[in-house]
């Protein structure tokens, strides 16, 4: 939610932050702004993307700016409620991501002596740091920042010092650490075409860049000696590499990505299966795709391992809080690592001492840090707002954490390589094409339809949402005996209806349930391994008997990226949506 970029160094930092606010607008992208330092900070706002901006002219050269592109929280989406925000005698600028949850308040006090120009949260910032000026710029956040409550990722520059000051809580900042030249993001591929060296900011600390970077610790102001990592992500995996959006890039990058997933240390998968098997009581916590990958992985280890598994949706997991002990497994799982939902899950989780194992694909994102174990998905950077291939390869680790725990782990990693071996097959261009066809049949339908059973179940929940959020069409998943539980209602001649039929023990009940919704006027649209004379399209995946749910949702990816091409959708940034999503 929102990205933020900061430089300062010797080369011109406005056309890098403009250059890393493009890389991040996957975060927000209802509007942008930039604020560099000349004579006086020169700032430009604008209502829409960052790509649709022709005016290069006004952006003057500078040595430090700051840029950020918004996801609304507060306020709509105007030029005045967009950032950077200034202190009234636009000396000092900012930019945020997060919530300020006392800015009302906050805002009441100083009233009296300012005159608020947006309807943001983020305003009272600038004007919090204008009022302490009189102690120094950096005194002045620190003491800005002490007032604060909620989340939030800030960066200031001022008119009359050549500083970046960057502090967060609860909201990601990486810094970039180049040659004579310092970066600050929300994420390291705003800054990865210039240095792959970075130190990740904790909450509570602050970053001074001036000559040099100082971080300190924001309670007792003491300097902290952080190291810097290399993070191993090309420019190349960052960028779309020829293909017209990221999502269809992603998508097939999943001929490799699941081999990626299930290249883990046998040792480490073993430990951590042990710990689940002792367990009392395990939790996954998700959000959107997430949740649907933990909630297919539940079956699996039903199936598998005979054992049960809470799913729970990070939202909703204060309800069930008080079920955690010393003894809890909380499994968090998340493409991004820095869902607020399920960062508070893990705070509360550690509260509780409950051990906390992480799934997650950024590398160094705030969940990788506060669990007491991660495993990495190795997917490489997902940055279409639809998520796709760290979907299927958290499906093929849960699913070898399943084996794990049955001691059949060679027998899980063999399945699983089978069954990435046969992704390449739904991505030929035979198949591709027929999902075309498809797309174009059913572009103009107002409701779409998706069913499955068992470990296809979640899939069928998955296809929906990615339907919904990449086309705007209407989509809805259920298990396959549900819709007769009364949306049925809903089902008009034509109504297309997806259809997942495996070759496992509910092939004959699935067929029953589309005959039900074809006797009604639907239109039978099967994904299954062989034809059927219920289906009125048909969809031929590979057969991969019990890891199906991994090869079904691909077709599902295509189709809706296909009905959001047909219907003029902007792909990689889905309507009112945001990669990460960093508010509770
Ligand atoms: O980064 P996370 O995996 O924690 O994100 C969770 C959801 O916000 C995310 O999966 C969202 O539902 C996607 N837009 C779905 O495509």
């Amino acid at each position: 939610m929102c990205g933020i970029i900061g430089y300062k160094g010797n080369k011109n930092a406005t056309s890098i932050v403009i250059e890393g606010l493009k890389l991040l607008e996957y975060r927000g992208y209802d509007s942008w702004g930039i604020a560099s330092k000349n004579h006086e900070l020169d700032i430009i706002k604008r209502v829409g993307k960052i790509g649709d901006f022709q005016d290069k002219s006004k952006l003057k050269k500078s040595n430090i700016a700051i840029g950020h592109t918004r996801w609304a929280t507060h306020g709509k989406v105007t030029e005045a409620n967009a950032h950077p925000h200034t202190s009234y005698d636009r000396r000092v600028a900012v930019v945020h991501n997060g919530i300020i949850e006392n800015f009302q308040e906050l805002k009441k006090g100083l009233e009296k002596n300012h005159r608020f120009l947006s309807e943001t949260d983020t305003e009272v910032i600038p004007r919090l740091i204008e009022e302490n000026m009189k102690e120094g710029f950096e005194e002045a956040v620190k003491i800005s920042l002490n007032r604060l409550e909620g989340r939030y990722a800030i960066v200031a520059i001022n008119q009359d010092e050549d500083k970046i000051i960057a502090a967060r809580k609860g909201s990601p900042l990486v810094l970039g650490i180049g040659k004579d030249e310092f970066f600050i993001a929300s994420d390291v591929p705003a800054f990865l075409k210039h240095t792959n060296e970075v130190i990740f900011l904790e909450d509570g600390e602050i970053a001074v860049i001036n000559k040099e970077l100082k971080i300190f610790n924001q309670k007792t102001n003491k300097e902290l000696k952080k190291e810097s990592t290399k993070i191993s992500w090309t420019l190349e995996q960052a960028q779309k590499s020829g293909y017209p959006h990221y999502m269809l890039k992603e998508i097939y990058e999943q001929r490799d990505t699941l081999k990626k997933a299930i290249s883990q240390n046998d040792e480490d998968i073993k430990r951590i299966a042990a710990e689940i098997n002792k367990g009392f009581g395990t939790f996954f916590i998700a959000c959107g795709t997430a949740y649907h990958a933990a909630l297919t992985a539940s079956y699996v280890f039903s199936k598998i391992t005979k054992k049960h598994i809470n799913v729970v949706l990070a939202s909703e997991f204060p309800s069930y809080e008080h079920f955690l002990t010393e003894k809890t497994l909380v499994i968090p799982i998340s493409q991004s690592g820095e869902t607020a939902d399920v960062l508070e899950a893990v705070k509360a989780a550690k509260e509780k001492k409950s051990k906390v194992i992480a799934i997650v694909n950024v590398t160094g994102s705030t969940l990788m840090r506060q669990s007491d174990v991660s495993f990495q998905l190795h997917a490489g950077p997902e940055i279409a707002v639809a998520s796709t291939k760290a979907f299927t390869s958290q499906l093929a680790l849960l699913t070898l954490l399943a084996y794990a725990c049955s001691g059949k782990l060679e027998e899980g990693k063999e399945k699983l390589k089978t069954t990435a071996s046969k992704v390449s097959e739904i991505l030929e261009p035979a198949s591709e094409n027929k999902i075309k066809e498809l797309a174009r049949k059913i572009k103009n339908k107002n409701h779409i339809f998706v069913i499955g059973r068992s470990v296809n179940y979640p899939i069928a929940l998955e296809a929906a949402l990615k339907i919904k959020e990449v086309s705007y069409i209407h989509a809805e998943g259920f298990a396959g005996g549900e819709l007769k539980h009364g949306t049925l209602a809903l089902i008009e001649e034509g109504t297309p209806c997806i259809v997942f039929v495996a070759e496992d023990e509910t092939k004959k009940e699935m067929i029953s349930n589309a005959m039900e919704i074809k006797a009604r006027g639907g239109y039978i649209i099967g994904v299954s391994p062989e034809n059927n004379e219920a289906f009125d399209f048909f969809i031929k995946v590979p057969n991969s008997s019990s890891l199906s749910p991994i090869i079904n949702t691909i077709p599902a990816q295509l189709l809706a990226y296909h009905l959001g091409l047909e219907r003029g959708c902007d792909i990689d940034r889905c309507r009112n949506l945001a990669k990460s999503v960093t508010v509770k």
